[in-house]
């Protein structure tokens, strides 16, 4: 009877192939929404124009500053391009904390602590008297009206710094700069880390037209035909949209499968109601899922026998406990786990820990190849195609320290969109690499101009 309780538990969170086959179908009402104008503004998925109208071709060239804020890491970096038969790129780069009372503090407090890491990073360097162009990858919806504008819509994942929302982000960065008054940088760029991910992988395939992340949040960007982007003037050509798909359910549109464990994280979210779709998909909360599982289990007595303090169970899963405990590992191992997290178990107990995380990262990377295969199916139909090859460029912890997020994603975007052959490559450099690349491209095109 214990038994049943917990399948029935479970039951909730596993989907069948018509659950994934209505996602993907409400996610490209969702992209077609976000798309036009009469739409835009009430669509869960913002599809947001990133003024990026090409992938690299090889002609990038020079040497540029970028920074990577809002994923697990904070990096300032330089990188050096060389373009023709030698084409090449070099990256020296240095990680920051970002202490959480910067995140949650006042927006000039977290743009000062940028510059301040720039600063120290030009001193590491030598660079303190080079003013190089900067590439921002800032990830995080923005609304842009060009490369180099974007107003924040509103901070997702860990990050809530005040007097931020509304406003352009690089604006606040230069005025950060002119506060220190130490040393000057010409920003421009702003990029999406989904954007910064595609371009550095199309560096190397000129397939890549998709970017993702699978990571602390989940997104996706791809390029779009310049007629179907209504928020843009001009037909001619392609923009790569950064979807934010991640706000996907905002409208209610997937209820039906959102669980009460599910509406206990949003609640306890700094976002409640926001980024419904990113909460059952991305690393910063299948932790969070699985320790409501287990809470409720617990309370039911049906784990946990020895009772064990609600806190304890909270403070210890996270998503690296989940990413392990999902592995093919003997019980035993499973045991040692739990009892490093002062969680003492039985046998069964470890069981049921184990197909709790197992269920949870399962829908997370069905539910993200739900979404890819709306993605791709949409590209190909704007191509007026029966069959297309297309490639992916991913980063992200999740994707990348998960033992089966990555197959589980890959056999459900085939099942689901069989007309595309996509093929998955993982980005080994970072979104850095990528906002260089748009910054030579816009910095060429600016020296043109003068
Ligand atoms: C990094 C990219 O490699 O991956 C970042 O350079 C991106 O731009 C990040 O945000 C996403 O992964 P995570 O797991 O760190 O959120
Ligand atoms: C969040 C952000 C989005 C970013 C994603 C991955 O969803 O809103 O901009 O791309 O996380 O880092």
């Amino acid at each position: 009877a214990q038994r049943r309780e917990i399948n029935d538990t479970l039951a909730r969170l596993s989907l069948s192939s018509e659950n994934l086959q209505q996602v993907k179908d409400k996610m490209r009402v969702e992209l077609e929404r976000g798309l036009r104008k009469d739409s835009h503004s009430t669509a869960s998925v913002k599809m947001l124009p990133s003024f990026v109208y090409r992938t690299p071709n090889g002609t990038e060239r020079g040497k540029y500053l970028a920074l990577d804020l809002g994923g697990t890491n904070f990096r300032v970096l330089v990188v050096k391009i060389r373009s023709g038969i030698r084409k090449s790129v070099r990256m020296y780069n240095k990680i920051y904390a970002i202490p959480l009372e910067i995140m949650q503090g006042t927006g000039e407090e977290l743009f000062d602590h940028i510059v301040q890491c720039i600063s120290d990073f030009l001193d590491y360097m030598g660079m303190k008297n080079t003013r190089l162009p900067l590439g921002f990858t800032f990830s995080f919806p923005c609304r842009q009206t060009g490369i180099d504008k974007g107003s924040l819509v509103s901070w997702t994942k860990g990050f809530k710094a005040t007097d931020c929302e509304g406003n352009d982000v690089v604006e606040m960065l230069r005025e950060a700069i002119k506060r220190r008054n130490e040393f000057d940088l010409d920003i421009v760029a702003v990029v999406n880390d989904t954007v910064g991910t595609m371009m550095t992988c199309a560096y190397e395939d000129p397939k890549c037209e998709i970017g993702l992340i699978a990571g602390t949040g989940s997104n996706v960007c791809y390029m779009e035909e310049m007629r179907n982007i209504e928020m843009v003037e001009g037909d001619e050509g392609q923009m790569c949209v950064n979807t934010e798909w991640g706000g996907f359910g905002e409208n209610d549109c997937i209820e039906d499968i959102r669980t009460r464990f599910d509406r206990e994280v949003d609640e306890g979210s700094l976002n409640n109601g926001k980024q419904r779709f990113e909460k059952m998909t991305s690393g910063m909360y299948l932790g969070e899922i699985v320790r409501q599982i287990l809470i409720d289990l617990t309370r039911r007595g049906l784990l946990f026998r020895v009772p064990v303090p609600n806190r304890e169970v909270q403070s210890c899963i996270n998503d690296h406990v989940v990413q392990k405990l999902s592995d093919r590992l003997a019980l035993l191992q499973v045991r040692a786990i739990l009892q490093q997290l002062g969680l003492d178990s039985t046998c069964d107990d470890s069981i049921i820990v184990k197909e709790v995380c197992g269920t949870v990262s399962r829908r997370a990377a069905q539910l993200c190849g739900a979404g890819m295969a709306a993605i791709v199916d949409k590209i190909r139909e704007n191509r007026g195609r029966n069959q297309m090859n297309i490639t992916v460029g991913v980063d992200g912890t999740l994707y990348k320290l998960h033992p089966h997020f990555s197959r589980i994603l890959k056999d459900t975007v085939k099942a689901l969109a069989p007309q595309c052959d996509v093929e998955f490559v993982l980005s080994e450099d970072g979104s850095g690499k990528g906002a260089a690349l748009i910054t030579a491209v816009i910095d060429k095109y600016l020296y043109a101009m003068r």
